[in-house]
């Protein structure tokens, strides 16, 4: 078999700021290197990749807070050979100079940049002006693609062949859910979305996801829960106040409360129905304890996959 060093194909995007920036074949290549990288970390420093970054930093950059995304990133660039630089979130994102010259600055000194930040077109400033840098989206306000995969690398691994399956998303129209939508249709996972009036996915991107969708996999949105989950063969939920809408937080609890995952929206789905969320979870809101604990759950296979399919994403984007 051949390492995962030689299977890289140099067309790969010099950035990761969508899952929309794989084709479908990246996409399948990504996910089948996540999981022998997977298979492989118990060879320790006998892993074919162990020094796919050697000689490279990578920065991290976090305007937001993070647990499983900063973790996960520092321990694969470790385990890939590289290192970890964090600057202060104060000095990229302080205003003491543009975000365009804090790009120009680290292109000099680092190979890529790991960002978390609100708006997604600030990861496009970074992106055009470093060329020779590669952009990895921790997560901003639209998407969050490296969740997305670990996602889909969770349920490859529960159900083998995942053409055909359907995703129920429950609850707000928001970063999460688009990231999974595109995800799970360019592997042809069917994908309802059920969120209250006002916070359906936005529709240009619920027209972009069905862009990449295949085997001819669908997505649809639903307002009514329960018909949501009735062909579901996973009910995925997120917290209903992302960060940087803790003002909103009242409004919307009052509004999302019929949207909680418990026993009773779990028997609605299919039989066997698997629960998924990225985490952190607000037990007693989006998703009861007898869910979340739950044998179907599936949580803590998504946040170990997050270190695998980062490490993946990093081997094929990163450039010598
Ligand atoms: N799921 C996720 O991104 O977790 P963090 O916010 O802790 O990074
Ligand atoms: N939608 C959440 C995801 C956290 C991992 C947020 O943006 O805060």
């Amino acid at each position: 078999m051949s390492t995962p060093t030689t299977t890289r194909q140099r067309s790969y995007p010099k950035d990761f700021l969508s899952v929309l920036d794989f084709s479908h074949d990246q996409l399948d290549e990504v996910l089948g290197l996540a999981a022998v990288m997977k298979h492989e970390r118990n060879l320790l420093n006998h892993a074919p990749t162990t020094h796919a970054l050697r000689g490279r930093h990578v920065a991290l950059l976090f305007e937001k807070p993070s647990l499983r995304t900063r973790s996960t990133f520092e321990v694969a660039i470790h385990e890939l050979g590289g290192q970890v630089l964090s600057p202060t979130g104060d000095a990229v994102f302080g205003g003491r100079e543009t975000i365009a010259d804090v790009a120009r600055n680290l292109e000099r000194w680092v190979s890529a940049v790991v960002i978390r930040t609100f708006a997604q077109s600030r990861l496009e400033t970074f992106s055009q002006a470093a060329p020779r840098l590669s952009v990895v989206n921790a997560l901003s306000d639209q998407e969050h693609p490296c969740q997305a995969m670990a996602d889909v690398l969770t349920l490859i691994e529960r159900w083998g062949d995942v053409q055909g399956r359907t995703v129920a998303f429950v609850g707000d129209g928001n970063n999460v859910a688009n990231s999974l939508a595109q995800a799970c249709l360019g592997l042809g996972i069917n994908v309802h979305i059920a969120s209250p009036d006002g916070y359906a996915l936005d529709a240009a991107d619920a027209l972009r996801a069905s862009g990449h969708a295949r085997f001819g996999a669908h997505l649809r949105l639903f307002v009514d829960p329960v018909e949501a989950v009735r062909e579901a063969n996973a009910i995925y939920t997120d917290v209903w106040a992302s960060m940087g809408q803790e003002s909103e937080k009242a409004q919307r609890d009052a509004i999302f409360r019929p949207y909680q995952v418990n026993d009773a929206l779990m028997a609605a789905a299919q039989p066997g129905a698997l629960f998924m969320h990225c985490l952190p979870a607000h037990r007693g809101d989006e998703v009861t304890d007898s869910v979340i604990d739950s044998a179907v759950s599936v949580v803590f296979d998504q946040a170990e996959n997050r270190l695998h399919a980062q490490k993946a994403i990093l081997h094929a984007i990163v450039r010598a």
